[in-house]
């Protein structure tokens, strides 16, 4: 699909695009020095290590390595794919796309759902307007008009053909059916909600891409789901989907934390309560997704259940979920609320405090890990130790983050007082963060050339026929070519220029996170590393040649020392 978008438009677009405003436009950047830097968006602390560079147009955190250009910051922080990512800053720019009749039409198709998305949501919410049913059912579950507005519920009426007859006009019948809004039996469509509260969902930049409807009444004789969502449709996946955290992302507690509860209408009057930063996941237990997402705005994640058998039970499917995800300083923490509540009627019973109150008592991942496997084990057994290690083993083995790993399990192990450490945990403790550092001369000069594109290098060096060969000249010379044609190209642009050659790519991106000097002269520098490529080269030859083949052997020798010279020189 990224072929579809020209490859000239996208490096105008890098060429047009400022970093620094685009990345400005999701996090708060702060200006020292030459740079701007932020807290990073991709994994949580407290000083600030991410880097935006306005010369070099490129960005990088010094914590956790993360680093790219404006399409790829965008594409990380935003979780959109290439296309989507160009689009977006296309559209920031006020700039047309050229494309061409493929990826219109794929444009085109998720216009139309989310069109009909949006129609429909304007239906049910007049149709709200006119319901006594409806707006007293919310009034009773103490919805003010506010809210209601501001999560813009709606209601659907007790009919079959409102939506199907009113949007027919503007869509065909399969547009309706690819949005979820109508279902067809034999040959006949119809409304697929029906006589239900509407709470429309949104993607993280607040487009509605589904629907979940909850019945207004129980009624035993006529047992029907209480809620039910949108199909899963290009635009909706269940399991991706964090119900309000469009809103959520932007309430200022979500930097510190962010609950993650069950229901909409836990999150609703969490909100109409003041507090804002709590999503809810659509009726799933938590997912990798789900939490890749939520850190990317916080510090933690706190989970909040029922206290209940059901509620352990959805809880500990989550812990199971997204265990390989987790990543050495996220804080993840779980608020079991007394049996048969949920925060909405924490919320009704006793307001803020009652609710602060429960969270206080919040516990740890660890905690909770050990409470399930003690209860699971009988720990005054050896045997029963021994099944609780496993059982710990066998979890921690699915988690990813060192650090953590070593410290839960230190933790699990003193709680039942054993000494024994498995083999596998034993003294892993790397620091995540791999700094790479350049290991020859040429992937310096690259490096150099990289944060340096308009400097000027010694023709005679790049083209010595003794290293024409070399994979990594090769690439010195396609960014050198790169930059001719393009004056202003910077390192996002080299880069984003790579990115179908997939080596090239990957070694490109390697060598643009290492550590870079601010050379008074970095052509000298440069020129001197292209030297101890050709030393480095003279040197392996050397010793393919037989010693006591003395003038051979010495005449080598010699264009070592010379080479050597030269590098000096520089
Ligand atoms: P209220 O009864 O309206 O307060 O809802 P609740 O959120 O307290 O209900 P519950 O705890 O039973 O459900 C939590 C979430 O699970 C809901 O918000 C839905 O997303 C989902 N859910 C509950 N019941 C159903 C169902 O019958 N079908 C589907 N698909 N999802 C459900
Ligand atoms: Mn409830």
């Amino acid at each position: 699909m990224a072929k579809s978008i020209p490859k000239d438009f996208i490096d105008s677009l890098i060429d047009k695009a400022n970093i620094v405003d685009i990345i400005g436009n999701y996090i708060k950047l702060e200006k020292k020095g030459n740079d701007y830097w932020a807290r990073c968006p991709f994994h949580s602390e407290k000083t600030s290590s991410f880097s935006v560079s306005e010369n070099k147009q490129f960005f990088h955190c010094f914590g956790c390595g993360a680093h790219g250009n404006a399409i790829g910051f965008v594409m990380d922080h935003t979780n959109k794919t290439y296309p989507e990512a160009i689009e977006s800053i296309a559209n920031t720019l006020g700039i047309e796309i050229p494309r061409d009749k493929e990826t219109s039409k794929i444009y085109e198709a998720r216009k139309i759902l989310k069109d009909s998305l949006n129609d429909a949501k304007k239906i049910f919410e007049n149709q709200l307007k006119n319901s006594e049913n409806a707006i007293s059912y919310l009034k009773e579950r103490k919805i003010s008009g506010e809210t209601a507005k501001k999560f813009q519920i709606g209601y659907a009426e007790d009919d079959f053909q409102v939506i199907n007859k009113s949007l027919s006009d503007a869509y065909t019948e399969s547009n309706l059916l690819d949005a979820g809004l109508i279902v067809k039996k034999d040959k006949n469509s119809y409304d697929k909600f029906r006589d239900r509260i509407m709470f429309p969902i949104h993607d993280q930049s607040g487009n509605i891409i589904a629907f979940g409807g909850r019945i207004l009444k129980e009624d035993k004789e006529k047992p029907m789901a209480k809620y039910m969502n949108s199909p899963e449709t290009s635009l909706f996946s269940k399991k991706r989907v964090l119900y309000n955290l469009h809103l959520a992302k932007q309430d200022k507690d979500s930097k510190e934390f962010l609950y993650i509860v069950e229901g909409y209408m836990d999150v609703i009057k969490l909100y109409q309560a003041g507090i804002k930063n709590s999503v809810a996941t659509l009726g799933t237990a938590v997912t990798q997704e789900n939490l890749i997402q939520c850190f990317k705005y916080t510090r933690e994640i706190i989970c909040c259940f029922d206290g209940d058998k059901a509620g352990e039970k959805a809880a500990w499917q989550g812990v199971e979920n997204i265990m390989p995800v987790i990543k050495d300083g996220d804080a993840i923490s779980f608020v079991f609320l007394p049996e048969n509540h949920d925060p909405d009627n924490i919320i009704e019973k006793g307001g803020i405090k009652l609710w602060n109150e429960c969270v206080n008592k919040k516990i740890s991942i660890e905690e909770f890990i050990y409470i399930k496997f003690s209860k699971e084990t009988d720990l005054n057994t050896a045997a029963g130790k021994t099944q609780y290690l496993q059982k710990a083993d066998a979890l921690l083995n699915k988690l990813n983050a060192k650090i953590l790993k070593d410290i839960i399990y230190e933790f699990l192990k003193e709680k039942v007082g054993v000494k024994y450490i498995a083999e596998n945990h034993k003294q892993k403790t790397i620091v995540n963060n791999k700094q790479y550092k350049t290991t020859s001369p040429l992937q310096k000069a690259i490096l150099i050339l990289l944060h340096n594109p308009n400097i000027k290098i010694n023709e005679d060096l790049i083209n010595d026929f003794r290293i024409k060969d070399n994979q990594g000249i090769v690439l010195l010379k396609s960014i050198l070519d790169l930059i001719k044609r393009n004056k202003n190209m910077k390192l996002g642009g080299i880069l984003e220029n790579f990115r179908d050659d997939k080596q090239a790519y990957l070694s490109l991106e390697k060598i643009s996170r290492m550590p870079i000097t601010d050379y008074d002269y970095p052509d000298k520098e440069l020129n001197a590393c292209l030297c101890l490529t050709i030393k480095n080269f003279l040197k392996s030859k050397l010793k393919d040649i037989d010693p006591s083949n003395l003038k051979e052997f010495s005449t080598a020798q010699q264009e070592i020392r010379e080479i050597e010279e030269e590098a000096k020189n520089y």
